[in-house]
């Protein structure tokens, strides 16, 4: 969602501020700006629509000179994605300028007080009463006057600020959403993810919630909400600038589609030792663990659909109760969660809104949170008990990919380890899956270099209206998987159903030549899931079928195929998953769809 970048040094600060715009396009936005501090007063330009509209009104930042600035990607909540609407802010005196990223939840009453004592408003937005705050607070000094107006906002926001009193400086504020300061040699930096900073450093600082920043470009001071100066620790990015670039690829995701295998296994090798599997990360006591009496996991979209099959797999492996509930529901659900409860919270990004409440909920209600999370030092991670990093590197694509399947390997490995210290899972059974996890990136691998000629397939069904997904069990999980990356990056409607549900409605919406993508990986319930696809093309579906290489009998049936090597029931979603989000790549490829950036999405959905 909106992202917010800042510099302060002795380069020209409006070309660095769009380029670290650029670099934030794949958070999801529909306007975007920056603001300078120039020799006589702060300017700004602002665009609704791309980067690209705001860099040729700025002749690339040439018309922005100075050496101090911000910049905004909006991701439209309160008001149309307009030149208007879309940040920076200035207060009505000219001296501030604002960028925001998040929601004001109290911006309607704030807004009446403004209006009352006089202040202007250019935009529907909420965070304009920010800018006008500012302005009706000042004093003087900066540190009194952020204090004064944070006290008066709750919701979200990420806030970079210019004040044309402190020429050489930018300040930084953090409330429940991200923000990273970037340390350079003579210039500093700040941004709402590291993709934006690591073309000029690797060291940086995170900003916890109630602090705040004055960055000049020789110093960086933290400050809490009370005044009280907070050192900070510098962390290292261990991201190349490389892995945030498309490396020859037509898109990021396909691209991301293409790293997956690599992922997998820097996921899993680390922590498979001498046979056995290793969670450092991961310091359960003996006794909690048999305490546990059930696990909930929580999360939202691909990273929801990650915890169904991860359901399945630790309920297998070490026979306890689990269920996954989206993050959205969860919260507002009274959970009966409790002390023995073990919280499992999946998130690629770290920052879903819903995600993070629903994992402070949890907390509140007294159960240990295991994270499954991508992004190093993001909310999530910084909010439970215990982290498991998924080590996929930076996801560009909106659309996830490697996010997903590096969440499943992960589930696969809490699963086994949980198996194994519940003693739950025969030593046999447990040898046998950790020879196999360890063959999964070799097989993810095979699976890509097997499914070359999806762009034929996806040409058979880029014009259709409707692809329906159907699977049992294991197979309905990754079915679900594989309608949302059709529907998010195509635009065509697809939907998941279980295979057995079929005839309790969806088969109405069967016609002739209406795809059906029927994943056969479930041996168990290989046979039932048949006699779904013998019904639908009865009907006239045309009968997409994904399956193991040596399926003979599912081959027959099926108007096409997809191929994928054979492996344990348990981790054949992690296979699956592949050709259809190729198939989904291809299709919305055909369509001439914008597949990284897709409409109306966000790659990170920060607000509620
Ligand atoms: O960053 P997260 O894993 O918390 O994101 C959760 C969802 O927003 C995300 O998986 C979304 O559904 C993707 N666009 C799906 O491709």
């Amino acid at each position: 969602m909106c992202g917010i970048v800042g510099y302060s040094g002795k380069q020209e600060a409006a070309p660095i501020l769009l380029e670290g715009l650029k670099k934030l396009e794949y958070r999801g936005y529909d306007s975007a700006g920056v603001a300078v501090i120039g020799a006589d007063r702060i300017r700004i330009e602002k665009v609704g629509g791309r980067i690209a509209l705001l860099d040729e009104k700025t002749e690339g930042g040439k018309k922005l000179p100075g050496t101090v600035g911000i910049g905004h990607t909006r991701w439209a909540t309160h008001g149309a994605p307009t030149d208007m609407n879309a940040h920076p802010h200035l207060s009505n005196d000219g001296r501030f300028a604002i960028v925001h990223n998040g929601i004001i939840e109290n911006y309607a009453s704030i807004r009446e007080e403004l209006l009352r004592d006089g202040y202007k408003f250019e935009s529907e937005t909420d965070t304009e009463v920010i800018v006008h705050l500012l302005e009706k607070y000042y004093d003087g000094d900066m540190k009194n006057t952020l204090r004064s107006v944070a006290s008066k906002l709750s919701g979200s926001y990420a806030l970079g600020i210019l004040c044309s009193e402190y020429p050489d400086r930018v300040f930084a504020v953090r409330e429940s959403s991200p923000l990273i300061i970037g340390i350079g040699v003579g210039e500093n930096f700040f941004a709402s993810d590291v993709t934006a900073l690591v073309q000029h450093t690797k060291n940086v600082i995170y900003l916890e919630d109630g602090e705040f920043a004055v960055i000049s470009p020789a110093n960086i001071e933290v400050f809490d909400y009370a005044g009280r100066t907070v050192e900070k620790p510098v962390s290292r990015i261990t991201w190349s600038v490389k892995a945030a670039e498309k490396g020859g690829y037509p898109h990021f995701m396909l691209k991301e589609i293409h790293e997956e295998p690599g992922a997998v296994k820097a996921t899993i090798a680390p922590r498979i030792r001498d046979g056995e599997v290793v969670l450092d990360d991961l310091p359960f006591s003996e006794e909690y663990l048999q305490s546990v009496d059930q696990i909930t996991i929580t999360a939202c979209g691909s990273a929801y659909h990650a915890g169904l099959v991860g359901r399945l797999a630790i309920e297998k492996m070490a026979g306890i109760p689990v269920r996954v509930e989206l993050a959205s529901e969860l919260r507002y659900s009274d959970p009966i969660i409790n002390e023995k409860t073990l919280v499992i919270v999946i998130s690629q990004s770290g920052e879903t809104a819903d995600t993070i409440a629903a994992e402070r909920e949890c907390k509140a209600l007294g159960a240990k949170v295991l994270g499954i999370v991508n992004v190093v030092g993001s909310t999530v991670a910084k909010l439970a008990d215990y982290v498991l990093y998924t080590w996929a590197g930076p996801e560009i694509a909106v659309a996830t990919t490697k996010g997903y399947t590096t969440q499943l390997a992960a589930l696969y490995l809490v699963a086994l380890f949980l198996g194994k210290q519940r003693k739950r899972l025969p030593e046999e059974e447990y040898r046998e899956y950790i020879d196999e996890i360890d063959r999964l990136p070799k097989l993810m691998q095979d699976t890509i270099d097997m499914n070359y000629a999806l762009p034929d397939l996806a040409a058979q069904i880029y014009e259709k209206p409707a692809v329906f997904y159907i699977g049992r069990n294991t197979d309905y999980a990754v079915s679900l998987e594989g309608a949302l990356k059709l529907k998010e990056i195509s635009y065509i409607h697809a939907e998941a159903y279980a295979a057995g549900e079929l005839k309790h409605g969806t088969i109405a919406l069967i016609d002739v030549g209406t795809p059906v993508v029927a994943l056969c990986c479930n041996e168990a319930l290989l046979e039932k899931t048949m006699s779904n696809v013998i019904e639908v093309k009865a009907r006239g579906a045309k009968v997409i079928s994904v399956t193991f290489r040596d399926e003979d009998e599912v081959i027959a049936q099926s108007d096409e195929c997809i191929l994928v090597p054979r492996t344990k029931t348990l981790f054949a979603p992690i296979l699956e998953i592949l050709p259809l989000q190729m198939l989904a790549y291809y299709t919305a490829d055909k369509k001439g769809c914008d597949i990284d950036k897709p409409k109306n999405l966000a790659k990170s959905v920060t607000v509620e």
